[in-house]
């Protein structure tokens, strides 16, 4: 046993010596160090299943033997998988979504570099290409071939900056950065830039894939189109532009065009706009600007687009949100008998009490073994009822007892028929609310919408419904219908605030709208595919939304005031209103129901003088025979 370890520890000793020696003759690489730093970059650049492909030839060098040897014991101490492939053009084979690839390529010298082939390479897939040469002192060529072949791919170069005397093995980590050319706009590369070192095994930052898009583009054109809808985008005189036309900035107005200028501010570039036509109801099916966006002749497009278009153009991420939602028309209720009637809902209660009573006050005349008349009974407790007599005199405590419960019942009678009357007279109920979809398609009214557009929800009941919609051209014109012919219609958000305070009658709205959306939109700016604008401009959105930008300049856009206007307008019409706070006005006309009830008694007791004048007359006439 101790003869076998002892033989092992031989072994160790004689390898390690032979690779020292290797090591400090063949090259000055340190291949412990620099397969460290192999490891950091897989486990900063690769996330998901971690796969480094080694690119291993059957002629290789002793050198690259052992290289190699030590980048695969580290890589597999760190768990990062490995795949040894021949040569680079065994790459194709690779399935690229299955995992995070990072080639690890070994280039005997600088000379090699030259060479450099980009037909094999992938751009989802990572390279990383070790030169065991010195940058500086070793490399004379300023690689700009090589750059221009490798700057729109994640290509990371290691080179050996390893000191004699020195004891540190530190390594340079270098790419090309494509960077636009102040005179003619164009992406040019410059040469090598270090962007990152390798001391002994550790990186000095996280960067080791930089994005290579350029972020400054100075001053170079940006070109912009521009949709329209309100309030990202209104633009004067629209209707005699096409797609494509010029425009200029004072044309337009809007929170797109302040977001737009905000982000192009970032990448310091100057801005053209163009016109592009579309709907503002509903632009699906509207695709003859995409070819300008595909083509490049525009790089972002704003005005209220959607993700609609698929992915022949990249999108900018949400930066807006509007809901639709039903629109109806608020109107208070009118005074009228018919809704007294049925607001005074409680009188049954005192009915029931009546009927209570004069059982009660019969049964007690009978108990007691007095006389009594059902219909007088009925009569007298009707006429305390309604405060118009008194009740029959009482002949013993019971009796006096159950009058004084009853004449308690009567007072809260007048009352309730008082408080009724003063607040009907006096407060204005709020209209008749549709707070959902079902309370729209129930409601019976009219409703108005675009023809063309109308089915743009995909629900069977919401199709049957519009199919029988009346028809009206734009948003305005459905607003104005609904509204004349106390109507419904769809609106989003930014509009219905906008019509709702133009409408609003004495700070109270004419229109109000269902709480329950049937959809909510979001807005994204479009953007060319693969343009180098994209990820920053992403995350220049995303930055902006965070903070609330895009919601404030949507506010501002519609007016601070008419969003204020619209909210108190809403607020007043759906609270009571109390008409005392202007001045009361219970006056007797406003109580004329009351003559016309007189009136109405009079006709009776009329009436009923007229038939007993002719029963008397009757009777006198058959006396006189
Ligand atoms: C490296 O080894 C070779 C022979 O294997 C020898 O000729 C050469 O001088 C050595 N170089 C150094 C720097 O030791
Ligand atoms: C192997 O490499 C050596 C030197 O690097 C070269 O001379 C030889 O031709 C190579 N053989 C093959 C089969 O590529
Ligand atoms: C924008 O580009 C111009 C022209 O290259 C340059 O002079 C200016 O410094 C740049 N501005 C910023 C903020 O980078
Ligand atoms: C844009 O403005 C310039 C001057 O500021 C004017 O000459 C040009 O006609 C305008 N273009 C359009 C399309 O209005
Ligand atoms: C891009 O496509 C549009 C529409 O097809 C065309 O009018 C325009 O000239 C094209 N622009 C370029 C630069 O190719
Ligand atoms: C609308 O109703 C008519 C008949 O009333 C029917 O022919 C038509 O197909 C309906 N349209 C839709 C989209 O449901």
């Amino acid at each position: 046993m101790l003869q076998r370890i002892f033989l092992f520890c031989c072994i160790t000793l004689v390898c390690s010596t032979l690779l020292d020696e290797k090591k400090s003759n063949t090259s000055e690489l340190s291949f412990g160090s620099i397969s460290k730093c192999i490891s950091e970059f897989c486990k900063i650049s690769l996330h998901f299943r971690s796969t480094a492909i080694l690119e291993y030839g059957n002629n290789e060098t002793v050198e690259k033997h052992l290289f190699f040897n030590e980048i695969i014991k580290t890589l597999s101490s760190d768990g990062i998988q490995q795949i040894i492939i021949e040569d680079l053009t065994k790459i194709k084979n690779i399935e690229v979504a299955e995992a995070d690839w990072m080639v690890v390529v070994y280039i005997y010298h600088c000379e090699s570099l030259s060479k450099f082939n980009n037909a094999m390479m992938h751009d989802k897939i990572k390279y990383l290409i070790i030169v065991p040469d010195h940058l500086e002192t070793e490399c004379k060529d300023d690689f700009i071939d090589v750059g221009n072949k490798v700057a729109y791919y994640d290509v990371t170069f290691i080179f050996n900056n390893n000191e004699e005397e020195d004891n540190t093995e530190t390594y340079t980590i270098s790419t090309f950065i494509r960077e636009v050319d102040e005179a003619t706009c164009k992406e040019i590369v410059h040469g090598f830039i270090n962007i990152n070192n390798c001391q002994n095994g550790i990186l000095e930052s996280n960067i080791v894939f930089p994005n290579k898009n350029p972020t400054n583009i100075k001053n170079c054109p940006l070109n912009i189109g521009m949709g329209t809808l309100y309030p990202f985008s209104i633009i004067q005189d629209r209707d005699i532009l096409k797609t494509f036309d010029k425009l200029n900035e004072s044309q337009i107005r809007g929170s797109d065009l302040e977001l737009v200028k905000i982000a192009a501010k970032q990448f310091n570039a100057t801005l053209n706009y163009n016109y592009v036509r579309k709907k503002e109801e509903n632009p699906i099916g509207q695709y003859d600007f995409i070819p300008f966006i595909m083509n490049g002749s525009l790089d972002i497009c704003a005005g209220g687009f959607y993700r609609i278009y698929g992915d022949v153009v990249s999108y900018s991420g949400i930066y807006a949100r509007q809901a639709v939602k039903w629109m109806y028309t608020a109107d208070r209720k009118d005074k009228s008998w018919q809704n007294l009637v049925h607001k005074v809902n409680g009188l049954y209660i005192f009915i029931i009490y009546y009927v209570a009573y004069s059982c009660v006050w019969w049964l007690i005349r009978k108990f007691d073994k007095q006389s009594v008349s059902a219909t007088t009974t009925l009569i007298f407790a009707w006429g305390a009822l309604v405060g118009a007599g008194s009740l029959q005199d009482t002949r013993s405590l019971k009796q006096k007892i159950v009058n004084l419960m009853y004449l308690i019942m009567c007072l809260h009678l007048s009352a309730y028929i008082a408080a009724q009357l003063y607040s009907f007279y006096t407060i204005s109920e709020p209209p008749e609310r549709l707070e959902t979809i079902n309370d729209i398609m129930e409601s019976g009214r009219p409703t108005y919408l675009v023809p063309v557009v109308k089915y743009f929800v995909i629900d069977e009941n919401f199709r049957k419904y519009a199919n029988q919609s009346k028809e009206c051209d734009t948003f305005y014109d459905c607003f104005e219908k609904s509204l004349i012919y106390k109507g419904m219609t769809l609106l989003l958000h930014a509009f219905f605030a906008n019509y709702q305070a133009k409408s609003a009658v004495g700070d109270e709205a004419r229109i109000l709208c269902t709480t329950q959306n049937v959809l909510t939109v979001y807005y994204e700016m479009l953007i060319r595919k693969n343009s180098p604008y994209v990820s920053k401009y992403q995350d220049i959105i995303v930055r902006l939304f965070e903070a609330g930008i895009p919601e404030k300049l949507y506010i501002e856009a519609i007016g601070l005031t008419v969003v204020g206007r619209a909210e108190s307008a809403s607020k007043n019409i759906i609270a009571n209103s109390y008409s005392c706070q202007t001045g009361c006005t219970v006056t007797i006309r406003q109580l004329d129901g009351a003559f016309y009830i007189w009136l109405v008694g009079c006709g009776v007791s009329f009436c009923v003088f007229i038939v007993e004048i002719r029963k008397k007359a009757r009777r006198m006439s058959l006396h006189l025979i």
